[in-house]
């Protein structure tokens, strides 16, 4: 296959280049080095070179759309994104100006590329609001009704992908991820657990990377014109997931805590049971199991002197 990565060389994006390699396909990434780094790309570049080619673009320049038409990828994963929900706030236009007309000039490329598919990186910690706690595991059929402007384009853009399958049948996949964790994840990102915001009792669902990327290769194929929820179905509190990862890395540091963050929700866990009937996917990654390869990565990066 050859496909396009937006995104690539981000937490997830570059994960999901290291499986596509290694399948054998061949992989264009486009993405600004904004929040990503060529770093997490090291790996792919080195062993997979002849497999891969990386473009320095902004999504939101009129070149994106050149630049997919003249790749024609087969299939695009879009994951480049403004992924920061305060950053969304406080400059809903920056998010605007990224998710909707950045994902537009994504759509457009693969719809004059002919492209088979867009799978697309949805936020399902966003889409569905606040959830009442009887909502719990979150379903798809909930109504949509986010609350920040993140959820809100990151929403629109579902829409734009349904406008796109009916008018232009270009076909999509929309994949509404819980909370994403593992190796390379930016420390400073929504699963930090040094600072705790409110009292730790928040619960999230957290899902492993590597079961996030083999849901974005199913999807490659499978579950056409469908929002899946990509997570475990079970809640996990922030206090819980600091005594794992303390325990694990023997030690008994307490965290900071900071009152909670404006919007910030009290509950969220998603059901995956359509990605399973849709994708036959299944999340696979226990959390201790996903908590140790980061620590390792962690300890890794420390020995190499990366901070
Ligand atoms: N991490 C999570 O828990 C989570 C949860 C739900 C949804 N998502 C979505 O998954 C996707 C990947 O998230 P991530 O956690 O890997 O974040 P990330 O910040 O590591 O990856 C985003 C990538 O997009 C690139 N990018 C940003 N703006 C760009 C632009 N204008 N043009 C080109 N490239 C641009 C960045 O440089 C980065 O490499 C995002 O769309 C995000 O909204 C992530």
């Amino acid at each position: 296959m050859r496909a396009l990565v937006t995104g690539g060389a981000g937490f997830i994006g570059s994960t999901l280049v290291d499986r596509l390699l290694a399948e054998g396909h061949t992989v264009d990434v486009v993405d600004d080095l904004s929040t990503g780094s060529l770093s997490n790309l090291a790996d792919a570049r080195s062993s997979a070179a002849h497999q891969l080619t990386v473009h320095q673009m902004d999504i939101r320049t009129a070149d994106v759309v050149d630049l997919i038409t003249r790749r024609r990828p087969e299939v695009v994963f879009h994951l480049a994104a403004q992924a920061d929900v305060r950053r969304s706030v406080a400059d809903p236009v920056f998010d605007a100006d990224v998710n909707l007309l950045g994902t537009l000039r994504v759509l457009e490329g693969a719809r004059l590329a002919r492209s088979g598919r867009v799978v697309f990186a949805a936020s399902g910690g966003t889409l569905y609001g606040e959830p009442d706690p009887s909502e719990l595991p979150l379903k798809e059929s909930l109504p949509h009704r986010p609350l920040s402007p993140y959820g809100v384009s990151k929403k629109a853009a579902i829409d734009y992908l349904v406008a796109y399958r009916e008018l232009h049948s270009l076909e999509f996949a929309a994949l509404a991820l819980a909370n994403v964790y593992g190796p390379r994840q930016d420390p400073h990102g929504e699963a930090g657990v040094v600072t705790i915001f409110g009292d730790g009792e928040q619960t999230r669902d957290f899902v492993y990377v590597d079961d996030v990327v083999d849901a974005f290769v199913r999807a490659a194929t499978k579950g056409g014109g469908l929002v899946c929820n990509i997570g475990t179905g079970h809640e996990t509190s922030v206090n819980q997931l600091y005594r794992a990862m303390a325990g694990q890395a023997h030690t008994d540091a307490e965290p900071a805590f900071e009152p909670l963050r404006q919007g910030e929700l009290l509950r969220s866990c998603l059901d995956p049971s359509r990605a399973g009937i849709q994708l036959g996917w299944a999340p696979w990654t226990e959390l201790d199991a996903g908590t140790a390869a980061v620590l390792d990565f962690v300890g890794r990066r420390l020995a190499d002197g990366g901070g």
